[in-house]
C-alpha cells in the first residue's frame, strides 16, 4: 500500500528546516508541507500549555491540509505536546524530537556528556524520563541557552555575539571534561560550525536529524504509507512570521526551489492556504 499524501512537519521557527533538509534527502519521494510559527518563535521561554495549544493549532491545520503524518521537528513541543497528541489523535501517526543521550552515553569514555536544549525543553517530563532510562551512570550535563533560538532567528549564525553567548555555555562544560554534547533544540545545528570551532575535535557534536529521518521511514514503512516509488517529491513551506529569514534558511540548507507561503493565526486558529 502507498500515499501519495503529504508529510506534515512543524517547528516554531527555521530550526526545523534543518530535519526538513534530512528528511528530503532520505525520501525524495514524499511530498513535505512545513509549517514554522514564526508568530510565537522562540517557544523556550514560554510554559509548556502554551506550547501545548500551538501544537494542537498547528496539527489540526496539517491534519485539514491531508497530512498522513505529523513530524514534530521541535524538542520544545515534543516535550510539551507529543504525549498529548498521541492521546487526542490515536489513528494518527507522529514522530517527535527528543535530545540524543543514548548515543552520547555509547559514545563517552570520560563519563560525562553535555546536552543543550531550551529552558521548556529541560522542564519537560520527557527529558527526565530519557535521563533516567539511558544515563545509565554516565554524568549528564545539561545546559540551557536562553536567547540563542533568537539570535540564529535573525541570522546571526556566526557574529562575535552568539560566539560569545556560546562560549558562556560551552566552556564550562568543557572544563566538566565532557566529550560528547547532544545538540538538543532543532535550531542548534544551524550554528553547528561554530559549536565545533569552541568545543574542538575531542567532543562528539550529536545531532538527531538523521535518526529521526529513519525513524519517519519505519513509521510510513509500518504503516503502508510510503509514497508511490514514481511519484516526485517536493517541499511547501509556510511560515506565520517573517519569510525573509525563512527564505534565506531554505537556500543555506540547499532547498531554494521551495514556495513559501504566509499562514497568520487568527484568534488562536490556524488555517494552512
Ligand atoms: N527548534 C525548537 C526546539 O527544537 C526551538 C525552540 C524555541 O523556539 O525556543 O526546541
Amino acid at each position: 500500500m502507498t500515499s501519495e499524501r503529504p508529510i506534515g512537519i512543524f517547528d516554531s521557527g527555521i530550526g526545523g528546516l534543518t530535519v526538513t533538509a534530512t528528511i528530503r534527502q532520505a525520501l525524495p519521494t514524499e511530498r513535505l508541507l512545513y509549517f514554522g510559527d514564526g508568530a510565537h518563535v522562540p517557544y523556550g521561554p514560554r510554559s509548556l500549555e502554551e506550547v501545548r495549544d500551538f501544537s494542537f493549532g498547528i496539527t489540526e491545520a496539517l491534519l485539514e491540509r491531508g497530512a498522513k503524518v505529523i513530524v514534530i521537528a521541535c524538542n520544545t513541543a515534543s516535550a510539551a505536546a507529543l504525549r498529548a497528541l498521541r492521546e487526542a489523535y490515536p489513528d494518527v501517526p507522529f514522530v517527535g524530537m527528543e535530545p540524543a543521550v543514548k548515543p552520547a552515553v555509547e559514545h563517552t569514555r570520560t563519563g560525562v556528556v553535555g546536552v543543550i536544549a531550551t529552558v521548556a525543553t529541560f522542564q519537560s517530563e520527557l527529558y527526565a524520563t530519557i535521563v533516567e532510562r539511558f544515563a545509565q551512570g554516565v554524568e549528564v550535563l545539561h545546559q540551557p541557552c536562553p536567547g540563542l533560538v533568537k539570535q540564529i532567528e535573525a541570522g546571526e549564525f556566526d557574529t562575535p555575539t552568539t560566539e560569545r553567548m556560546l562560549r558562556g555555555w560551552l566552556e564550562p562544560l568543557l572544563a566538566k571534561n565532557i566529550d560528547a554534547l547532544v545538540l538538543g533544540c532543532t535550531h542548534y545545528p544551524i550554528v553547528r560550525p561554530l559549536i565545533e570551532r569552541i568545543v574542538g575535535p575531542g567532543v562528539r557534536v550529536i545531532d538527531p536529524a538523521p535518526a529521526i529521518a529513519r525513524q519517519l521511514q519505519r513509521v510510513l514503512h509500518r504503516d503502508g504509507i510510503e509514497a508511490p516509488a514514481e511519484q516526485r517529491g517536493d517541499v511547501q513551506g509556510y511560515t506565520s512570521g517573517d519569510r525573509d529569514g525563512f527564505v534565506a534558511m531554505l537556500e543555506r540548507l540547499g532547498m531554494p526551489d521551495v514556495p513559501v507561503q504566509a499562514a497568520p493565526w487568527h484568534n488562536g486558529v490556524l488555517h494552512l492556504p
